[in-house]
């Protein structure tokens, strides 16, 4: 089966074209990837500090028809020049598209001209994210839904970053990109961790989902970017303080807080640990930010400059482990609570080696060893279409209707 996927939650335009197929309730199901493209409007938004909505939107308005093309091109589903009339119902892709006039402008320049792609089922994030973002897909997707006949369904955002963890890239078949599902044993708990989002999910079987524990102010990610921006680093701040941690060396002075770490439950806090270093940041009187420390090679700094990079790689350090300590203690809880046989970990924070090895090293420790900590592949813990289509496919192939289908054929062609 063949699934356009489609996210534009937040400040990436995604688009993924997926030849799924396989039954998840008997194991291999694989994706073979024809293309998945992610185009980041980051370096746009870092002026801003944060994502700007109605700049993401313009952008995700104004990028979908070349993203759209290029994985095409690349997919080898693209049926070639239409030549005969269309036979496009305008109006109707007038009212479905009003709100977004440039995109509505490039999809009629476009996409009349090429013959229907060999595509089953088209599946675009739905939420959660920022809303202005989402409709620009949601629309972008019903409106190729229309034109083609193919039908079209919303996906969950964090229903995605959980099955990314389930992926693992198949080495066998070295000239293809194809990742398959790995064995999941439930109860499986679930740690979030992006931008927008902290989270604990207790999975009991597929697609069945209670939240057991989640942040009561900032996501995680977030408190990552806000403390960047204090110590003068660039955005995405993740990345950033996770290199600048990675730099320091010796043995810390700086002590900050570990919020509910104890609190009994599995929610989380980081608002206070953003505002220990606000207040640590002023009391030390030898900290002086600069506008754009990193573009400057060391050698280059002056003293001042070199004393204060490593009070930024310090306060880096310190804050990374203060998340990971919470972040990681808290998953091993709830794990052991729940009786957790599978963690999946996924979302953009996700990357952060210092969590991934915490998280590996605490699972050993603490859990049993039948424990299996799934950590979605690296490629994969940002947002992604991939993990869109991953969603479309599982969520409808798990389906008790469509079992049969996929018994007969192997894959699902229906939606
Ligand atoms: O999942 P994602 O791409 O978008 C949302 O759905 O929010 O997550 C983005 C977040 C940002 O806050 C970014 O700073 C953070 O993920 N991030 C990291 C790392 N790479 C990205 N945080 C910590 N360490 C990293 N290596
Ligand atoms: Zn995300």
């Amino acid at each position: 089966m063949h699934i356009l996927a489609i996210e534009t939650s937040c400040d990436e335009t995604a688009v993924s074209l997926v030849d799924c197929s396989g039954d998840p309730w008997k194991g291999g199901v694989n994706f073979n990837v024809l293309s998945n493209i992610v185009l980041s409007q980051a370096k746009l938004h870092a002026e801003y500090g944060g994502v700007y909505p109605s700049l993401a939107k313009r952008e995700h308005a104004e990028n979908l028809i070349p993203v759209l093309k290029k994985a095409l091109e690349l997919s080898s589903l693209e049926s070639g020049i239409r030549n005969q009339e269309s036979g496009i119902d305008t109006q109707k892709l007038e009212k479905i598209l009003q709100r977004e006039p440039e995109l509505l402008k490039q999809f009629l320049e476009f996409i009349p001209t090429i013959e229907k792609p060999a595509i089953d089922k088209i599946v675009v994030t739905r939420g959660p994210g920022l809303e202005p973002a989402l409709w620009v897909g949601i629309n972008f997707a019903k409106a190729l839904g229309e034109v083609w006949n193919i039908p079209v369904s919303g996906i969950n955002h964090m229903e995605g970053h959980v099955f990314s963890a389930l992926l693992q890239k198949r080495r066998d078949l070295p000239q293809l990109t194809t990742y398959n599902l790995q064995p999941t044993t439930f109860p499986a708990l679930a740690l979030l961790i992006s931008g927008g989002h902290t989270e604990l999910v207790l999975m009991k079987d597929w697609l069945k989902y209670e939240i057991v524990g989640e942040t009561k102010d900032d996501a995680v990610g977030e408190a990552f970017d806000k403390v960047a921006r204090m110590l003068g680093l660039g955005y995405p701040g993740g990345p950033e303080i996770a290199r600048q941690a990675a730099q320091f060396q010796d043995k810390p002075s700086l002590k900050l807080p570990r919020p509910m770490l104890d609190s009994g439950d599995f929610n989380f806090s980081f608002s206070g640990l953003k505002t220990a270093v606000l207040y640590e940041i002023k009391k030390n009187n030898k900290f002086q930010p600069e506008a754009d420390p990193p573009s400057r090679p060391e050698a280059d700094q002056p003293q001042a400059g070199a004393e204060t990079s490593k009070i930024i790689q310090e306060f880096a350090h310190e804050f990374q482990e203060a998340a990971t300590d919470v972040l990681v203690s808290k998953t091993v809880k709830a794990a052991r609570e729940y009786g957790a046989k599978t963690i999946l970990v996924g979302g953009g924070v996700s990357a952060n080696q210092r969590i991934r090895d915490a998280l590996t090293e605490q699972t050993t420790n603490n859990l049993p060893p039948t424990t299996k900590l799934l950590l979605s592949p690296l490629e994969l813990t940002g947002d992604n279409a991939l993990m869109i289509a991953v969603a479309g496919y599982l969520r409808a192939a798990l389906n008790k209707e469509c079992r049969e289908e996929i018994a007969a054929h192997g894959t699902l062609r229906l939606a």
